[in-house]
């Protein structure tokens, strides 16, 4: 199979020409290298054919597009991002580029593809409160943060909610710039499979971490920020209390997932986008995650401090049942054995912001 992968220079991106091509498919690589993700261009990956271009470009990707079976889409701004005002350039590269994508795929008559979703389509997780069932907390007030009431209460009573696994059914809730670019990505690949006949999936990654990750930059995820502090010889910074419920997934995983997604999205119903949540199925506080690579690392031990980013949520856990059952997908890496290898493991070198 031909497979054109946006974002394939990426730290997702690379595993997944990795994983295709060992499975004997035929990578294609199209990736920007935004200076942000890439202040020092990566060799190209000797197992694909490589072309650097934006997805916003639609020439190229009328090119790129030629004799392609599926697409495979992870290019894309990640992160919270420094401030608002990055709040234009995260929509014209997650949607505007994604729109264009889509209009070069209908236009090439490419049918199938598969997408880089992400959990942050849900805002917070599952909740219980043990009067009213079920509830939807909303996000948290700078008061509560500010006094160190990190737990979101029952929006009812106010009771303390036990947490659960979110369902790809659970109401899309995305409560910050970049997790509205996600969902605004699905929303388009679906319209694009309702008008064109096309097969789409997206896979909803939870926390994907491992070798290639970024360094810290304010578009990296939490396991890279401590990765960086402890090859900096300092302590990793664990904001909140570091209670925070997180699925870490393995960056092999995933890409495995992307590898059994592109060859089960063609035998799927046309004209329909389905979503998979993508994550390890064991759930860890990111106290617990900070724990775990501080002493694979040698130290230094984590600190708590307290500290808060207004668009975090407190606790994300998902569901990948449906995954596995429909794709037949098992993670093979197990948290301390991921843990262990990416403390040891190098990470890309970082944007200079
Ligand atoms: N890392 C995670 O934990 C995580 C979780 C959920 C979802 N995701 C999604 O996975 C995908 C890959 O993320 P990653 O962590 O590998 O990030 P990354 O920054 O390492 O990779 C993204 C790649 O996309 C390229 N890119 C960005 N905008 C582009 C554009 N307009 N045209 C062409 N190339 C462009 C970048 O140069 C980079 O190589 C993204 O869609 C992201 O939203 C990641
Ligand atoms: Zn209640």
């Amino acid at each position: 199979m031909r497979v054109l992968v946006t974002g394939g220079a990426g730290f997702i991106g690379s595993h997944i020409v990795s994983a295709l091509g060992s499975l004997g498919h035929q990578p294609i690589v199209l990736d920007a290298l935004l200076p942000s993700a890439h202040p020092v261009p990566p060799p190209p990956p000797p197992e694909a054919e490589w072309i650097q271009a934006d997805v916003r470009d639609r020439t190229a990707l009328s090119g790129a597009l030629r004799g392609v079976d599926a697409v495979c889409h992870q290019a894309a701004m990640v992160g919270l991002g420094k401030d608002f005002a990055d709040a234009p350039d995260y929509v014209s590269c997650n949607d505007l580029g994604t729109s264009v994508l889509l209009a070069a795929m209908a236009e090439a008559e490419v049918r199938d593809l598969v997408l880089a979703g992400s959990m942050v389509v849900y805002g917070e997780g599952r909740y219980d409160c043990p009067r009213h069932g079920r509830v939807a907390p909303g996000p948290r007030t700078v008061a509560d943060l500010d006094a160190g009431r990190f737990e979101p209460g029952c929006p009812s009573c106010g009771a303390e909610l036990a947490p659960g696994p979110i369902g790809e059914d659970a109401a899309a809730d995305p409560r910050n710039v970049y997790a509205a670019t996600k969902l605004a990505q699905e929303h388009l690949a679906a319209a694009w499979a309702r008008a064109t006949g096309g097969r789409a999936v997206s896979l909803r990654y939870h926390n994907v971490y491992g070798p290639g990750m970024p360094r810290d930059t304010p578009y990296a995820g939490v396991a890279s920020f401590f990765r960086s502090s402890l090859a900096r010889g300092e302590s990793p910074r664990v904001f909140e209390d570091g209670g925070q419920r997180r699925d870490f997934v393995h960056v092999r995983d995933v890409a495995s997932a992307n590898a059994l997604a592109l060859s089960a999205v063609r035998i799927r119903e046309p004209g329909v986008l389905s979503a998979f949540n993508t994550g390890s199925g064991e759930p860890h506080t990111v106290g617990e995650m900070a724990r775990e690579l501080a002493a694979a690392h040698g130290g230094p031990e984590p600190v708590v401090t307290g500290e808060y980013r207004l668009g975090d949520v407190r606790h994300i856990t998902a569901s990948s049942a449906r995954l596995r059952a429909e794709l037949g997908w098992r993670p093979s890496v197990g948290f301390a054995e991921g843990m262990a290898e990416f403390a040891a493991a190098g990470q890309r070198a970082a944007a200079v912001l």
